[in-house]
């Protein structure tokens, strides 16, 4: 099977720009990404896009070929959506498409506008990812979920809030110089357990914000990059995603994901390495808990265990296992159709040596992005590699 390799990336700064469309936001991200690949929007054979809410947020459908258009490009388009995972399914998509041999340059990436809602009708649109018969009707938001299994967790394995409070301050650490995050602004516990309660036991600073954002990549097949020697610092050598019941009441241990599991370990077995082989990891932390779960799903720890990790300082920025050195969806923001690519875009740019923390971990070889929809019930993971490590 052909090697997939991550010619360019781009990204917006996350954050609040309520004026700015997603076809602006997105045709930046694309441009960038141009740029950076040396290729013109010419070269493209095709896109996959992902976004969330668009129909809520701007009243806007059949993005496919809207979005290809505001990047300048003519290929077929198709738009991906899986929640929170759209663009890291759009990823997989373009690496599957480039794999099989239906083309050897495609781009791919997301979008989504959030800012220019409240944050009541942000989280109404939210919503819309879990299950609307048995959730939604019933009155759980995403906070609400999410501390569901938080507490859940603290109920099965132990745990405590402070616990938590380590992730958030460690992610919020990461962001200070990255000027692509929403929040450059570090954090104390005492912060985060004295902050404003969103849903027992969450406070503000445990939840990932509303977010505006881009974020795309090019992705060339091993021939095309041969051929035209063309040089890349970072090939995605593993894709794997799974699935999950969108309702929490459907699952067998709501503190666990099983979706991710089988997204991880399809993504290692692709990529011939194991959890032991990563050496930086961007996770989807959308609430502090769900960094524990996720780590915990990917092999890096057994269940129970990954709660203590930040604070006992195994995966912040000194340790062991460096996670969300990009500043994570807590600290980076989270534009959910934008999310899973801008970590592709994060983590090749730790690998090559060009973001602001990869210092940190100069000598990284293989990395891995965890992407989920909803509470998990959808996951993409990708492994990413030094093209000549
Ligand atoms: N972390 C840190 N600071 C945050 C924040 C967050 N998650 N959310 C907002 N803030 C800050 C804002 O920057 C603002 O600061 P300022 O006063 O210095 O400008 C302040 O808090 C108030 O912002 P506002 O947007 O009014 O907050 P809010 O109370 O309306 O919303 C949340 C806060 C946590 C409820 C909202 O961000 C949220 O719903 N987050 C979860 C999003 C989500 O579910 N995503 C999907 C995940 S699956």
């Amino acid at each position: 099977m052909t090697d997939v390799h991550v010619a360019g990336v781009g990204m917006t700064k996350f954050g609040s720009s309520p004026e700015r469309t997603a076809r602006d936001m997105f045709a930046q991200a694309a441009g960038e990404a141009f740029d950076d690949s040396g290729v013109s929007p010419d070269a493209i054979e095709e896109l996959f896009y992902g976004n969330f809410m668009g129909e809520f947020a701007e009243t806007q459908g059949h993005q496919g070929p809207l979005m290809a258009d505001a990047a300048g490009i003519s290929a077929p388009a198709t738009r991906i959506e899986s929640a929170c995972a759209s663009s890291g399914v759009a990823v997989r998509y373009g690496v599957n498409h480039v794999r099989s041999g239906a083309a050897d340059v495609v781009l791919v990436g997301g979008a989504e506008r959030m800012k220019n809602l409240s944050t009541p009708d942000g989280t109404r649109a939210l919503s819309a990812a879990a299950d609307a018969l048995y959730e939604v009707n019933a009155g759980v938001t995403f906070p609400g979920a999410y501390s569901l299994m938080a507490n859940s967790y603290f109920d099965e394995f132990g745990g405590t809030r402070e616990d938590l409070a380590h992730i958030a301050v460690k992610n919020h650490a990461n962001a200070v110089e990255n000027d692509l995050a929403q929040f450059n602004r570090a954090i104390e516990v005492e912060d985060v357990l004295e902050a404003p309660t969103v849903s027992a036991p969450f406070g503000l600073y445990d939840c990932s914000p509303m977010s505006d954002g881009a974020a795309a990549a090019v992705l060339m097949s091993e021939e095309f990059v041969q051929d035209q020697g063309i040089e890349t610092d970072v090939k995605i050598t593993g894709v794997g995603q799974g699935s999950d019941s969108l309702a929490l009441q459907d699952r067998v241990s709501i503190p666990r994901t099983p979706a991710a599991v089988e997204a991880g370990e399809t993504a290692y077995e692709d990529a011939g390495v194991g959890p032991d082989d990563i050496d930086v990891a961007e996770v989807h932390d959308c609430f502090t808990i769900a960094e524990a779960l996720a780590l915990e799903s990917l092999g890096f720890y057994e269940p129970g265990e990954a709660i203590t990790a930040a604070r006992e300082g195994e995966t912040t920025i000194d340790g062991n296992l460096p996670v969300n050195l990009s500043g994570g969806l807590k600290a980076k923001g989270h534009p959910v159709g934008a999310t899973g690519c801008a970590q592709i875009s994060e983590l090749t740019k730790l690998l090559r040596g060009d973001h602001v923390n990869s210092e940190a971990v100069s000598d990284a070889e293989v990395g891995l992005t965890h992407n989920a929809g909803g509470t998990v019930a959808s996951c993409v993971v990708h492994i990413l590699e030094e093209v000549d490590a």
